[in-house]
């Protein structure tokens, strides 16, 4: 192993004056793995809780691309992510050292380590301009980076989609972020960045730590730039992934947390929802108006409202009653339309059979001293089940049998979890869980620190098992001050971060996982409900890994350009940073109330994220897209471009199951090289060959686009476009139109129309578009299932290829889609053929537009075995 004196950053300032580091003994090297010892380097400094004397340092190469570092306690005592959270990835350690893309150096005392590039010797982290501290309450590293470096992910915020690295403090720490305020930290926590150095390449750093955390970037007083963790426990768990494409340190990711789970094909239709639906006659009426409008709105979905007094697995016996529910139900059923719920964790505390179950299974958090922990949320005061008790599965299971029934409850197709952060409206000390309103927080809004009363601490004595956490911490106020935007204390508006779990975890060190929990157990439930069945599940509060079993939506937006705006960068680092694709915002906006041109804008863009819903808040004006004529007409126009493209999107989304490769791509993932594709958070690839570039201002007809130097082709007429690696305007977008290219070098499968349910739109057949890049040719996919089973048992997986003169279809056939290949449209072809042939020798009939330069054939082949097309 190589020691190395990592000497030139050494002037960087320490972070925390005084703290002594560690020095590494006992080092082991065997090649693809390293142990160590790391002792206390001098006096401890115990400035955020008590410096651990020893350490322990775990170094594996796990694949040529991974490396994995671990700084544990020699103890084995402090908290751990639990395996049963988020599974680690096998290490096959199939590699030698020197095949390894990146390489592991330290330097021996004080103790630091740095990760470089095998081929280029580029150092992509280096801690050694300061000293470790690994405290009781309190971790931090910093490494040093470039100037100007770009930065993606750590959220989940609302921030640029590019980070600011200048006095930047990203916290994590779920929290019910209501309007997703810009700079603050929401409900979501995914300690994973990609850092992208251009022609130097990618690499990323994923921290697993679930713990609260303030990541500081910055420059020093002498200007270098750095990244620094301020963890308040768990221990550093570094997945170093070494791309070297940016695209490449996401399927690298995706090896460490899971690929996405695969959703059903109706999932990527359209979704109406909103709070305040009165009755379940509105919510009838709602689908009755989408379908006389001509908008199909897949799947309906029902807020809190039609709850019992907002108790969960009730139903409203006035206004959503169980017959009328169930022939609601049914109606869509036999519509082929779907129907989704809200369930939220927080069980109301009062003597209902969901509770009453609860008690019974011991399923509920307790206090200390054993009974059981009361907040509030919307039904007054509720318990919240604690996910790590041996009973939750099959209390939530049985909930679920029951309520969701199909022979006599409400047969539902999928499951929103909300408030899962978990939300908890009574301030802290939570004394009167009754009286929410009342706001009982100690401190003194607007006065300077030195002015606010002091904290109140409230301290933990408990002997833990293993890995479960160190005792007598303060797990209430920490010492280190975190820039928690919900309050003075982490415990605000959310559960008692001192309660402790069933098995012995704290809440402290397990709440960023509260809501991801919720959503396996949940999924769970479903697969338990409907067992041959995909399920899908739309969750508020995420943490790494959740879209192996779940979806996100981007919670509580409001109505304005800039949320508009910055859906599509949060939409991207869940997608293509974090791995959670099945993602978006409400659309047209969630609080408050906008202009039409808003609207129209919206119910476009939204065709264009994986999960497209419209929702809003329950005071603001209806905004279903049948109220307003433009809207209607934007959304239709918008809604039949997603259907043609829905296998498109399915094949692409399909790929991010298997490889982890995005079905959202931001600019620079597919250009990497190009500068100028950095900083674009307004544009972005669905798949990597639609290139979708929305307007984003007020009643405006036009839009600067950022074209690179490839060649597009328009998608309203095929025409080609020569991108020059500038910034072009595009005039004249019609209000209910949005900006597409066909990127060259792609071949997209289009249904040749839409339809009024994704059930219709799989009995249409396909127009093959391909749109050749500048050597002529282009490959494409398709994939086909039946939809929605968990398991299939057959398939269509298809690779299209075209090169001058010859297309080509081949792959597995075996699950027949019952259509065919209709036609074949080829773009950007500058004469037309003399004759057009089928593989069998049958000549095809086609119509060539010299203006656009479209040729389309008529080829109609068939989805069932290999096929071949020569032009001459
Ligand atoms: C908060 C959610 O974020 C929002 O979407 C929902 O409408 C309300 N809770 C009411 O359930």
């Amino acid at each position: 192993m190589l020691v190395i004196l990592l000497g030139s950053e050494a002037s960087i300032a320490l972070p925390i004056d005084g703290c002594p580091g560690y020095k590494a003994t006992n080092v082991q090297d065997h090649g693809v793995s390293l142990t160590a010892d790391l002792h206390l380097a001098g006096s401890a400094c115990n400035t955020f809780g008590d410096d651990l004397a020893t350490l322990k340092l775990k170094v594996d190469y796990e694949t040529d691309t991974r490396l994995h570092v671990m700084i544990y306690d020699a103890d084995g005592i402090v908290y751990q992510v639990p395996e049963s959270v988020l599974p680690r990835p096998i290490s096959n350690n199939a590699t030698s050292r020197s095949n390894s893309a990146i390489q592991f150096s330290y330097q021996e005392a004080p103790f630091s380590f740095a990760v470089t590039r095998t081929d280029t010797q580029e150092t992509l982290f280096n801690t050694s301009g300061s000293n470790l501290i690994f405290q009781s309450q309190y971790l931090n590293f910093r490494t040093s980076l470039p100037q100007n470096p770009n930065l993606y992910g750590l959220g989940e915020h609302s921030d640029s989609f590019r980070l600011n690295t200048t006095d930047y403090t990203k916290t994590i720490w779920n929290r019910d972020a209501y309007k997703i305020p810009d700079g603050t930290h929401l409900y979501g926590s995914h300690p994973m960045y990609i850092e992208h150095r251009g022609k130097a390449g990618a690499h990323g750093v994923f921290l697993l730590n679930s713990n609260v955390m303030d990541v500081k970037i910055n420059q020093t007083e002498t200007g270098e730039q750095y990244l620094e963790y301020n963890v308040l426990g768990g221990v550093f768990d570094f997945y170093f992934l070494a791309g070297p494409s940016p695209k490449d340190v996401t399927i690298q990711y995706a090896d460490v947390v899971g690929p996405p789970a695969m959703v059903p094909y109706w999932g990527f239709g359209l979704h109406q929802c909103r709070w305040g639906y009165r009755d379940a006659f509105e919510v009838a009426e709602v689908v009755y108006n989408y379908s006389q409008a001509n908008i199909p709105p897949g799947t309906m979905w029902t807020d809190i409202d039609y709850m019992h007094s907002r108790k969960v697995f009730t139903l409203d016996p006035l206004r959503f009653p169980l017959d009328k529910m169930r022939a609601f139900v049914s109606y869509l059923h036999e519509h082929y339309q779907h129907y989704i719920v809200m369930v939220g964790p927080a069980v109301s505390y009062s003597n209902y059979s969901a509770f009453r179950n609860g008690v019974q299974q011991d399923a509920f958090l307790k206090e200390n001293n054993g009974s059981i922990y009361k907040g509030a949320v919307w039904p007054g005061v509720t318990a919240f089940p604690d996910w790590f008790h041996p009973n939750i599965q099959h209390y939530w299971n049985d909930e679920f049998e029951s309520f969701f029934s199909a022979d006599d409850g409400v047969d539902i197709d999928g499951l929103w979890i909300d408030m899962n952060e978990a939300t908890n409206f009574c301030p802290y000390p939570c004394n009167d869980p009754t009286s929410t309103s009342a706001s009982s927080s100690s401190s003194l809004p607007g006065f300077p620190s030195v002015l606010q009363p002091p904290k109140k601490r409230s301290l933990q004595t408990r002997h833990t098992g293993d890995k479960l956490g160190l005792p007598n911490r303060n797990l209430t106020y920490p010492p280190y001050d975190i820039a928690n935007a919900q309050g003075p204390t982490i415990s605000e508006r959310t559960l008692n971060t001192d309660l402790i779990h069933a098995n012995g975890v704290a809440e402290y060190d397990v709440h960023n996982l509260y809501g991801t929990m919720m959503g396996s157990v949940s999924r769970n439930a479903m697969l338990s409900h409907r067992p041959s069945k995909r399920p899908m599940v739309i969750t508020r509060s995420t943490f790494a890994g959740a879209g192996a079993q779940m979806g996100h939506w981007l919670g509580d937006n409001v109505s304005t350009w800039s949320k508009y705006r910055i859906s599509i960068a949060q939409m991207l680092s869940f997608a293509s940073i974090f791995q959670v694709p099945i993602v978006g915002s409400d659309v047209c906006g969630f609080v408050g109330e906008t202009t039409e041109t808003l609207y129209v804008r919206w119910a476009t863009l939204g065709a264009f994220y994986p999960f497209y819903r419209n929702h809003n808040v329950e005071d603001a004006r209806p905004q279903e897209f049948y109220r307003w004529p433009t809207v209607a007409d934007a959304a239709r126009k918008a809604i039949d471009i997603r259907y043609r493209l829905l296998d498109y999107m399915y094949t692409a989304f399909y790929q991010q199951t298997k490889s982890g490769a995005p079905v959202l791509n931001p600019l620079f993932y597919v250009y990497p090289k190009d500068p100028s594709t950095y900083p674009i958070d307004l544009q972005v690839f669905f798949g990597d060959a639609i290139l979708v570039s929305p307007i984003t201002t007020e009643n405006s007809t036009s839009v600067d686009i950022y074209l690179p130097d490839d060649i597009f082709y328009d998608w309203y007429t095929g025409v080609p476009v020569r991108g020059k690696g500038k910034t072009v305007t595009l005039s004249d977008v019609e209000f209910t139109k949005i900006p597409l290219h066909i990127r060259g070098g792609n071949i997209i499968p289009l249904r040749t129309e839409s339809a009024n349910t994704t059930t219709e739109l799989r009995k249409k057949g396909f127009n093959v578009v391909v749109a050749p890049g500048q050597d002529g040719t282009a490959t494409g996919h398709l994939y086909i299932d039946d939809g929605e089973s968990l398991e299939q048992t057959s398939t269509l997986e298809v690779q299209f290829e075209y090169t001058s003169g010859k297309f080509q279809m081949q792959g597995h056939f075996e699950y027949h889609a019952g259509v065919s290949a209709e036609t074949l449209t080829i773009l950007g072809q500058s004469g037309q053929p003399r004759e057009i042939l089928t593989d069998n020798g049958k000549s095809v009939e086609y119509e060539y537009d010299g203006k656009t330069k479209v040729l389309t054939a008529q080829v109609d082949l068939s989805l069932t075995s290999w096929s071949e097309v020569n032009f001459s």
